[in-house]
């Protein structure tokens, strides 16, 4: 049942949950909100405080009020559907075993970070939990498969990566702290290509000396876009530096051996691994030996530990089953 603060109707009784979701809040509608909950909420009725802006200010009106849990309003539906259930002690709304709705799920996140601005750090985070949730609940190769029916050739690497990334962490027994963050740096690792044009993002060619250029641009773009935005200095070095190698080919800062963060050499490992692996409209896919094989022989380009720990996720990831796309 939805109810309006402002029509002066009695607030209903009896619920199982009671959610609030107040876009400007002020004193007013505060004090009519308090009102309310005296009326709708039982000793043990649960309260979900859903906030818009600052998490400070939303998070210090939930305690004011009481609030079971709070969330901001723009949380991924699923995560917030995961919320209601865990709340309410119903079923949760996504399945475990729904592959294609956890990847759904991750592609509507996906395409609210990949606007074209910088996203909100909070997007990211839903985002990165859908992705490292579908990782426990299926198989890396289930979900390389129903990534790769997407349409959007951007989309569907990054959320390669991403679930690359989540299986990853898996395998290195990450904690889910670091394995959250890993998958969060994966899904951003190229949000600057949100700013190359698309003739160039979706070419159906190999590129040109001068596209190539501009598409070499995206590390740094995607850096500027995420810098002074609540985004951590490693995070930001992913974005900038997931192209560099080891022996100092690499762009854009041609950064050397000890200069490279672990996390960025983990992504670059899943980066380049999705690269071989995905259909592109110039270019079959590789299979997962042949992929891991030509990585294996970029010897002193990539971490070689990190390269043989990635074996486990290469071998599970045979597409030779992958859909054709694009
Ligand atoms: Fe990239
Ligand atoms: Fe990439």
């Amino acid at each position: 049942m939805v109810c309006d603060l402002y029509d002066d109707l009695p607030a209903p009784t009896g619920r199982r949950l009671v959610i609030a979701d107040i876009r400007s809040p002020h004193s007013e509608s505060i004090a009519r909100l308090k009102h309310a909950l005296v009326a709708a909420r039982g000793a043990a009725t649960p309260f979900l405080y859903l906030f818009h802006g600052s998490r400070e200010r939303g998070e210090m009106h939930a305690t004011m009020l009481g609030a079971t849990k709070s969330l901001p309003a723009m949380t991924a539906a699923a995560l917030l559907a995961g919320a209601v259930a865990d709340l309410t002690g119903a079923a949760p709304a996504v399945e475990p075993d729904s592959p294609a709705k956890h990847a759904q799920a991750a592609r509507r996140a996906f395409a609210a970070i990949f606007t074209g601005e910088a996203p909100a750090t909070e997007l990211v985070d839903d985002a990165a939990e859908i992705v490292n949730r579908a990782a426990r609940d299926m198989k890396v190769q289930d979900w390389l498969n129903l990534v790769a029916a997407f349409d959007d050739i951007t989309h569907r690497h990054c959320l390669t990566v991403a679930g690359l990334a989540a299986a990853f962490a898996a395998t290195l027994h990450f904690n889910p702290a670091d394995a959250h963050f890993l998958t969060k740096g994966a899904l951003l690792h190229d949000i600057g290509k949100s700013k190359i044009p698309r003739a160039i993002l979706d070419k159906p060619g190999p590129l040109t000396v001068p596209e190539r250029q501009v598409m070499n641009q995206h590390p740094l773009i995607g850096y500027t876009m995420l810098e002074g935005r609540g985004f951590s200095d490693l995070a930001l070095k992913v974005v900038r530096s997931h192209h560099e190698l080891l022996d100092g080919a690499g762009y854009p800062d041609g950064l050397r051996g000890p200069e490279i963060p672990d996390v960025v050499r983990l992504v670059t490992i899943c980066d380049i691994f999705a690269a071989l692996i995905e259909r592109r409209p110039y270019k079959a896919p590789l299979s997962a030996p042949d992929a891991y094989g030509i990585m294996l022989k970029m010897v002193g380009k990539l971490d070689p530990d990190l390269l043989r720990a990635f074996a486990p996720v290469a071998f599970a990831s045979d597409t030779e089953t992958m859909p054709l796309s694009a």
